[in-house]
């Protein structure tokens, strides 16, 4: 049997690189040989053990990652629609196809939605299966480090799509990965203009490479009072949350002005407080959830945006490393020195 190597979690208090069997693609499944696979904050949880990863549901070891990109090795008796040699994204969403979301075109909320990487094993190795459905066939152009940043950088243009950002003001909570590619997809869309939070120094600077024409951090002056400086006393138009910070989400509905829309993506720890009175329905607030990609508009329109060259990402890749440096990765992104870390096996 053919062996390899994979980054496991293998205990609560273990992580490791070890050699694993190659594994078989099922009859749904195609076998991805990983070209390259990114970080995220996910993978830290998982790292670190955390309250949100000991209830997930993750059956120790298994093997970590899920945003990655691929080429088709191997494909299961029931794969039509792809071939060996197909160059291929992954969907990290893995809906059943029966229930009521799936069978009205919103498999990625799917009812008995499983995520690849929590509830199967993962990319952060030398090869992975997925099934057809979330294996995404990309075109060559589309670099294997943009191909694996293809699922979070979904979640974010998927939000600035649905709040419908051209020629508004939208403001951008968070810039990490998620608020990053937000702020490149605003500007993309044809936001007229941008204001971008965040605490740390490093991230506002890539935000401002990205198109963020002002950026503000809350540590230095309030958000709340910077946003309305900025838009005549009135608050933005649109605001996408990417911070999952209470206090971030709470200012939110300040920042925005009557009548606008708020994306929510970013995801707190713990249940918070609103006025809902003053927060959403005086100001008739739109607020929309996103939970990842629509199977597939999203990935359409990413693709079409990438292969324009519309849509540049590469500043929020920080660090490009091989697999068996992946504890120095881990390292840079829980230090907050990193935004994106993609590796390579
Ligand atoms: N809804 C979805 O489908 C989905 C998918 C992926 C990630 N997420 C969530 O989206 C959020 C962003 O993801 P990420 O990978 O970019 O995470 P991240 O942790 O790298 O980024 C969050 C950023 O918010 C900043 N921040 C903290 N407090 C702030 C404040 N008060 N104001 C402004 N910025 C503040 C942090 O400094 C950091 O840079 C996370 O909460 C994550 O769990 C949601
Ligand atoms: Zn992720
Ligand atoms: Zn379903």
């Amino acid at each position: 049997m053919q062996r390899m190597r994979a980054l496991r979690k293998t205990s609560p208090d273990k992580a490791e690189i070890q050699q694993v069997p190659v594994p078989e693609p099922a009859a749904d499944q195609v076998l991805l040989q990983v070209s390259a696979a990114a970080l995220c904050g996910t993978d830290l949880h998982i790292y670190r053990w955390n309250a949100w990863a000991r209830g997930a549901g993750i059956q120790l070891p298994r093997i970590m990652g899920h945003e990655c990109c691929g080429e088709v090795v191997a494909v299961g008796e029931n794969v039509f629609g792809l071939a060996i040699g197909d160059k291929v994204a992954v969907e990290t969403h893995l809906p059943c196809g029966q229930c009521l979301q799936c069978r009205i075109g919103e498999q990625h909320i799917c009812n008995n939605l499983k995520l690849f990487s929590i509830h199967t094993d993962g990319c952060f190795a030398e090869y992975t299966t997925v099934p057809e459905i979330c294996a995404r066939k990309i075109p060559q152009e589309i670099s294997s480090r943009v191909g694996a940043i293809m699922e979070p950088l979904g979640t974010a243009l998927r939000s600035v799509l649905e709040s419908k950002v051209a020629g508004a003001t939208v403001l951008v909570t968070g810039c990490g990965p998620i608020g990053l590619f937000a702020v490149a997809s605003a500007s993309t869309l044809g936001a007229s203009r941008i204001l971008a939070s965040d605490v740390s120094a490093p991230r506002l600077e890539i935000a401002g490479r990205m198109g963020a024409h002002r950026i503000l951090d809350p540590g230095r002056e309030d958000p709340v009072e910077a946003v309305l400086a900025e838009t005549g006393g009135y608050g933005a138009d649109v605001v996408i949350e990417a911070s999952g910070s209470i206090t971030a989400i709470q200012q939110a509905f300040r920042c925005l002005r009557k009548g606008g829309r708020v994306a929510l993506v970013g995801l707190p720890s713990m249940p918070l407080e609103l006025e809902i009175g003053k927060a959403v329905v005086f100001k008739e607030a739109k607020i929309i959830g996103i939970h990842g990609r629509t199977m597939f508009d999203t990935w359409t329109r990413m693709e079409n945006l990438l292969v324009s060259g519309k849509l540049d990402v590469l500043p929020a890749i920080t660090h490009v490393l091989p697999l068996d440096r992946w504890q120095e990765g881990f390292d840079l992104a829980l230090s907050g020195t990193a935004c994106k870390v993609v590796f390579e096996p």
